[in-house]
């Protein structure tokens, strides 16, 4: 696959010597060990690595959703890590500043999907554009769609919904765990086309944990996670390149 993003030199996210560690004593379990990694802005990142490798909390501490141990993380311009702010700041940059899709797509039900795509600006108090609104719902391929319901939707459909919800406020990241993992193959293809799109396009950065392969390669860089240590990186992966690489880490052993 080509990539045509141009190189860029802003860093979206950074992690410094994040370690995160759950319990205490005999129970001590570092889920993150020393990890240190930047995404440059307009790129697309897949996290991978073995069950209990440390990428669902990677995602949430480099999200902010969960507080590291030791170690600092930034985002976007701010000049200051995630550790100096307090709770409602955190909520505040939750809201404002990244979009979270998750495997389970995480609609409210009873809004349509217009209503569900505009929350976030709502939450925040700032005004809907009726314009970048159409824009948004129109790149996902659901303007006929802005007035239904969740229920009388696909999946696939229900996970675009989810990727505008993300656009919206034009985060400065995507996190996205496993956003195709309940979606069969054809629609899952289609899913990580408009995550890539959205990547070339729009110039959006995307940090996207899978267990799949062929979803990895659609990410500009591979992040290989074991025992909660990058244990290798890489851009322009093949997804039989990327396998062989999980088979050495022992994930499908
Ligand atoms: N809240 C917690 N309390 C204690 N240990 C935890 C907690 N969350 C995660 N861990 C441990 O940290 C390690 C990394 O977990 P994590 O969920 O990040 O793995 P993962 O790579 O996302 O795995 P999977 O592919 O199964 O989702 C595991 O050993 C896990 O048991
Ligand atoms: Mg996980």
């Amino acid at each position: 696959m080509v990539r045509r993003n141009p190189v860029s030199t802003e860093v979206a996210v950074r992690l410094e010597s994040v370690t995160k560690a759950y319990g205490k004593g005999n129970g001590l379990v570092t889920a993150l060990n020393d990890v240190s990694v930047a995404m440059p802005r307009g790129t697309f990142t897949a996290i991978m690595g073995p069950s209990g490798s440390g990428k669902s909390t990677f995602l949430h501490c480099a999200a902010g959703l969960d507080r590291p141990t030791s170690g600092r993380i930034f985002l976007g311009s701010m000049s200051s890590d995630l550790s100096t702010l307090s709770e409602s700041q955190l909520t505040e940059l939750r809201r404002d500043r990244i979009g979270f899709v998750f495997q389970s797509f995480n609609l409210l039900a009873a809004l349509t999907v217009q209503q569900n795509v505009t929350l976030p600006l709502r939450l925040a108090g700032r005004r809907t554009n009726r314009a970048h609104l159409a824009d948004t719902l129109a790149r996902v391929g659901l303007t006929d769609r802005a007035k239904h319901l969740p229920s009388q939707l696909s999946g696939g459909q229900q996970q675009r919904v989810a990727i505008a919800r993300a656009l919206i406020t034009q985060p400065d990241v995507i996190f996205a765990d496993e956003p195709t993992g309940a979606l069969d193959t054809v629609t899952a293809r289609e899913i990580l086309k408009l995550l890539r799109h959205t990547v070339d396009t729009a110039g959006q950065t995307i940090v996207m944990v899978t267990h799949d392969p062929v979803a990895a390669s659609y990410a500009d860089a591979v992040l290989f996670l074991a025992d909660g240590s990058i244990v290798d990186t890489g851009t322009g992966f093949t997804a039989d390149q990327i396998a062989d690489r999980m088979t050495h880490l022992g994930a499908w052993a």
